[in-house]
């Protein structure tokens, strides 16, 4: 077993309701696929391209099992800490951290998406919060890097306010959108926690332990 996996993270009441995370399962595949064949529009511009498959299929519910099944084998590897995000006991998006290297970097990419219908209500920077203290807590991660798209501003917000650092601009870094698109670079190391996320966020107000 790897630290940190299997986890549920939460409780957490937020505007949007009350957020739990817990590990991807099987019987998510109507869930996932019709929120995201839903929510082109809403997901599309600011997810990896895929090659020779076109959003339908890519998200339809065949695409699920081996989807969930190579996120299962990666979190057993201590590969990634996946999560889906449930509101009020619906699916509503997915945080992960991926490309975990262990050793003397002991770091991380955090990555999340949350339902149209559910944006604005702090779901996503409550969810990275819970995962952010559960990665540098039982996970034993050092450092947490996101990379978005300068023009993704609600993302950029979320990061903001979790007190993520800007390290720089990665040009043409990745295939978004159906072209190399400049990323910035953030990051939050361990240090720079104190008390939690999780802590701060329901000190700051934005979240409340039920
Ligand atoms: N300009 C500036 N701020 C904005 C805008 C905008 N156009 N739209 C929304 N915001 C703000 C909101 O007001 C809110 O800030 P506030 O709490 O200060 O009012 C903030 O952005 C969003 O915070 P949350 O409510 O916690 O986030 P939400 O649950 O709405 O989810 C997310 C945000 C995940 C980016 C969602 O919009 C989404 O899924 N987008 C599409 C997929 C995506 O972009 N994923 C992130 C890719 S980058 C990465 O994974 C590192």
């Amino acid at each position: 077993r790897h630290p940190g996996w299997p986890a549920r993270l939460g409780p957490l009441v937020v505007a949007g309701g009350t957020l739990e995370l817990r590990p991807p399962r099987l019987r998510d595949a109507s869930a996932w696929s019709s929120t995201r064949q839903r929510d082109r529009a809403h997901l599309e511009r600011w997810e990896p391209s895929s090659y020779g498959q076109g959003w339908e299929e890519r998200n339809s519910l065949l695409a699920w099992p081996p989807q969930w099944a190579a996120l299962r084998s990666l979190a057993r590897r201590g590969l990634a800490l996946p999560f889906m995000i449930v509101v009020d006991g619906r699916l509503a998006g997915q945080v992960t951290v991926g490309n975990i290297q262990r050793g003397a970097l002991r770091s991380g990419w955090v990555g999340y998406w949350v339902a149209s219908e559910l944006t604005g209500g702090g779901v996503a920077t409550a969810a990275v919060a819970l995962v952010a203290d559960h990665s540098f807590g039982p996970a034993g991660l050092h450092r947490l890097e996101a990379t978005v798209r300068p023009e993704n501003e609600p993302s950029l917000r979320v990061l903001d306010k979790l007190g993520f650092r800007r390290e720089g601009l990665y040009e043409r870094y990745l295939d978004v959108g159906g072209a190399w698109r400049d990323h910035l670079s953030l990051a939050f190391t361990e240090e720079e926690v104190g008390a939690g996320m999780v802590a701060r966020l329901v000190r700051r107000g934005l979240a409340r332990i039920p």
